[in-house]
């Protein structure tokens, strides 16, 4: 559907747990209190939304956190989700320490569209001052896994105030002879985090040390754009929240884990759909006309938006 600004909205984020397996130091790690199991959809609500928002135009889900992999039953939730009538892709966001080769297998199988890993650096050590977890090797060799079996895998890297060019430098060796796409995403000031731009540190590397080639065609459903490198087998992806803010040309909504739908990642408004569940039409109503009224921009700015990252998955 289109909402009043004439974007059209087709993809929705789903977060199916505000709970995680890591404690990353950039995702408000004090103040964790997770919510009671009674709080969070079912997923047959879930998928009672789902269905509504295909009606509505909205034909590709992503799902995330909190960690999905925690929550039990992830993987025939989303068989589920990808065999809904109407659903063209269903992708994952993860940080991949669960998804040994039977969970692949099983993804492949339920034809998953896509899976992001979050890996910040290939410096185990500081992988795990960054993640409370020593559990690099295990997330690299699930992820070369996935590529084995064919795959479509993207490697998230936070660009935070401790990014380096040596992790830069590391996650282009690995990646360069990987058909995956390696993706830096400037730190967004949520919590603690302070405001500053170092994704320009990024593509000024880049731009010193490749040939590079801007890439025009959409790779998948969010925020990013992408180069391509000669002699690279991987494409590099950006994602650039503050700086070049993507709010006019956004087709996303999200759902948190309670039931809530977000409109805008920095916006405070949201609208409770749990009430309405059960209801097909009055759902697709307060859907509708909620989706419509989406914000035109955020101005985190000068906004506080409250929002939290665990709960609603980037
Ligand atoms: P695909 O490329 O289709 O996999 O989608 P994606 O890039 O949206 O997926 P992913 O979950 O890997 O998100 C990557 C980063 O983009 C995360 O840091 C998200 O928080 C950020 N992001 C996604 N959507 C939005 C948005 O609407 N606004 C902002 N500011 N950031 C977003
Ligand atoms: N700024 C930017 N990206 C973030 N992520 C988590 N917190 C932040 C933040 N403050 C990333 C994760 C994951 C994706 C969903 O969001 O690393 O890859």
């Amino acid at each position: 559907m289109k909402d009043c600004y004439n974007r059209t909205i087709d993809y929705m984020r789903i977060s199916i747990t505000d709970r995680c397996n890591y404690h990353c130091v950039y995702c408000n790690p004090d103040k964790f209190k997770f919510l009671s199991h009674n709080d969070i959809l079912r997923y047959e609500e879930i998928l009672d939304i789902c269905r509504v928002a295909v009606k509505l135009g909205i034909v590709n889900f992503k799902v995330t956190g909190g960690e999905p992999t925690v929550r039990k039953g992830y993987l025939s939730f989303l068989r589920q989700l990808k065999q809904l009538e109407g659903v063209r892709q269903v992708t994952l966001t993860t940080n991949g320490l669960l998804l040994d080769a039977r969970a692949m297998d099983e993804l492949k199988d339920i034809g998953i569209d896509g899976i992001n890993f979050s890996i910040d650096t290939l410096d185990s050590k500081k992988y795990a001052s960054i993640c409370g977890k020593d559990t690099l090797d295990t997330v690299l060799n699930n992820l070369l896994y996935g590529v084995s079996i064919g795959l479509n895998i993207k490697i998230n890297a936070v660009v935070g105030p401790l990014f380096t060019q040596s992790d830069l430098e590391g996650l282009i060796d690995f990646c360069q002879d990987l058909p995956v796409s390696l993706r830096f995403i400037e730190l967004m000031p949520l919590g603690s985090n302070k405001r500053e731009n170092r994704i320009e540190e990024v593509q000024s590397y880049f731009a010193l040390h490749y040939n590079i080639e801007e890439i025009t065609e959409r790779l998948g459903n969010g925020p990013a754009h992408y180069i391509r490198i000669k002699n690279m087998k991987c494409v590099i992806g950006f994602i650039e929240a503050l700086h070049h803010k993507f709010c006019h040309e956004c087709n996303r909504v999200r759902l948190s884990s309670t039931g809530s739908l977000k409109l805008c990642l920095f916006h405070k408004n949201s609208i409770a759909l749990k009430p309405y569940i059960g209801d097909e039409i009055k759902l697709e109503e307060v859907m509708r006309d909620a989706i419509y009224m989406k914000p035109e921009q955020h101005h985190f700015e000068d906004e506080q938006s409250g929002t939290v990252m665990n709960q609603i998955g980037g």
